[in-house]
């Protein structure tokens, strides 16, 4: 029998687009699934788009692999996956590898590459995104792992991903849980990059009264200039959609409650844990959180609010699209940040100029403006920031009145944009000269002596603020 290059265990949309994606290029390909007959329907109606080696059960499927093995994992993420991994690594040898390809939380990819690394096998925890029609055409891939396992698998994982201007979406993002934690990261970004969407639909809709469709049409022009992606073109889309059944517009009649599998809130919790304000993210998680609380939403509906409701001319729909450009630079500075601060904190040593440009490319973020964060880092791979590229800096200066118009503007009418307030809020933050900390600090000294430093020289103090006042070195 022949031997297969690589096997897929766990055949869902993902799992079989991706088995379909490797046959499709030439690698022979081992298939199983749980219920075996999903490997027989994927052989049944693709068997013609490659070669697929069939097995019932995961003893056949690791036997069908040629050594060392090399095993995709295109299962739901948790506590599924540790018990194929189990029992994969049961049957595997020292120098195999074990690929999840799931939306593993990065902690336990690192938990999982250590134990398997014990056994002498190789875990590969890697993002993939582009959902169904990217896994089978060319996803943008994000791996960890050891260096050896990159060596056995990223020719094949570049050749299966998405190019542009013939560059794979696809390098060796770092070791044990780097992979996942970028692709978590990238999660994140969409968050973000979806509420900026929202907002700026939204609040053209009630202050100008335009219509979904009519709204396709801006956005349709956004996505010939800067703001050029996938999002920004399906967002058209979407507000072109009509409901068959009602003939109203398919906006209106989706109940209004965003839903999430979790990893824009992991991104969350971790940027805390980090210390870096992911506030565009974050924003944009809790706005899905508000919209989940249906009992509170009928509560409060009744509450005051503005005279105004609508406001405004065309000239709103430029601000707006400066308002979005000008977020979207805060959100991926700040999911930028965050990747290099758990560079730093894990010993990851990460390009933070691959991860651009392995999104420009396959992944639900792609876009052009991932062109301009490439050549950012490439100037200055050591900037503290991506608000101070000159290029970045220029957009935001040239966006800036725009961006604090709209702001006023939905503040006026009272239609929540906390996503374009809190990236406005963050860049007014960064550019302070002084910040209110220095009370903050004081107020923490006041009631529990937890001290400060001085503008003026060096060490920490006290001042008793219970006795008579003088200050003291801590
Ligand atoms: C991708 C996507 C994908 C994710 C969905 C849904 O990169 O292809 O990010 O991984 O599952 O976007 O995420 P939520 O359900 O959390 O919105």
């Amino acid at each position: 029998m022949d031997l297969a290059d690589i096997g897929v265990t766990g055949l869902a949309t993902m799992g079989r687009n991706l088995a379909r994606n490797l046959a499709r290029h030439g690698y022979a390909v081992a298939v199983h699934n749980r219920s075996h007959s999903r490997t027989q329907a994927l052989v049944r109606e693709f068997g013609g788009e490659g070669t697929f080696v069939p097995s019932e059960d995961l003893a056949g499927f690791v036997a069908s692999l040629k050594r060392p093995r090399r095993a995709i994992i295109m299962v739901k993420a948790g506590a599924g996956t540790d018990a194929v991994i189990d029992q994969l690594a049961e049957l595997m040898e020292p120098g195999d590898m074990i690929v999840d390809g799931g939306n593993a939380h990065f902690e336990d990819t690192r938990r999982r590459e250590a134990a398997l690394r014990e056994r002498g096998l190789h875990f590969v925890g890697t993002g993939i995104s582009g959902g169904e029609e990217g896994a089978l055409n060319g996803p943008s891939i994000m791996p960890g792992g050891s260096k050896e396992s990159w060596e056995a698998l990223g020719p094949i994982l570049q050749d299966i991903s998405a190019k542009v201007d013939g560059v794979p979406c696809s390098v060796h993002v770092g070791p044990d849980g780097a992979g996942h934690f970028v692709k978590m990261v990238h999660n994140g970004i969409e968050y973000s990059d979806m509420q900026l969407i929202a907002e700026s639909y939204d609040l053209l809709r009630q202050a100008l009264g335009a219509t979904p469709a009519e709204l396709a049409e801006v956005f349709r022009e956004w996505n010939r200039g800067e703001l050029d992606s996938y999002l920004i073109e399906i967002t058209a889309e979407v507000l072109d959609q009509v409901d068959a059944e009602t003939g109203r517009p398919f906006v209106d009649v989706v109940v209004d409650q965003a839903e999430q599998k979790g990893t824009g809130r992991w991104t969350v919790q971790s940027a805390l844990d980090l210390g870096v304000p992911v506030t565009g993210i974050a924003e944009a998680t809790f706005a899905r959180a508000l919209s989940g609380h249906p009992e509170q939403r009928a509560a409060a509906r009744s509450l005051a609010g503005p005279e105004l409701s609508s406001v405004g001319g065309r000239e709103l729909i430029e601000d707006v699209r400066q308002a979005l450009y000008a977020s979207k630079i805060v959100a991926y500075a700040q999911g930028f940040d965050q990747m290099a601060a758990a560079s730093k904190e894990y010993g990851w040593d990460l390009d933070l100029g691959a991860m651009a440009t392995i999104w420009r490319g396959g992944c639900i973020i792609r876009a052009k403006f991932l062109d301009r964060i490439r050549a950012a880092y490439d100037a200055n791979p050591g900037l503290p920031t991506l608000l101070a590229d000159p290029t970045f800096a220029g957009a935001l200066e040239a966006a800036q009145d725009s961006w604090r118009r709209v702001v006023t503007t939905a503040i006026q009418i009272g239609v929540p944009t906390p996503g374009f307030s809190s990236a406005l809020a963050y860049y007014d933050g960064l550019r302070r000269d002084r910040l209110p900390a220095a009370l903050v600090q004081g107020l923490r000294d006041y009631f529990g002596a937890h001290t400060y430093h001085r503008v003026d020289k060096e060490g920490t103090f006290h001042t008793d603020w219970s006795g008579d006042r003088t200050e003291s070195p801590a």
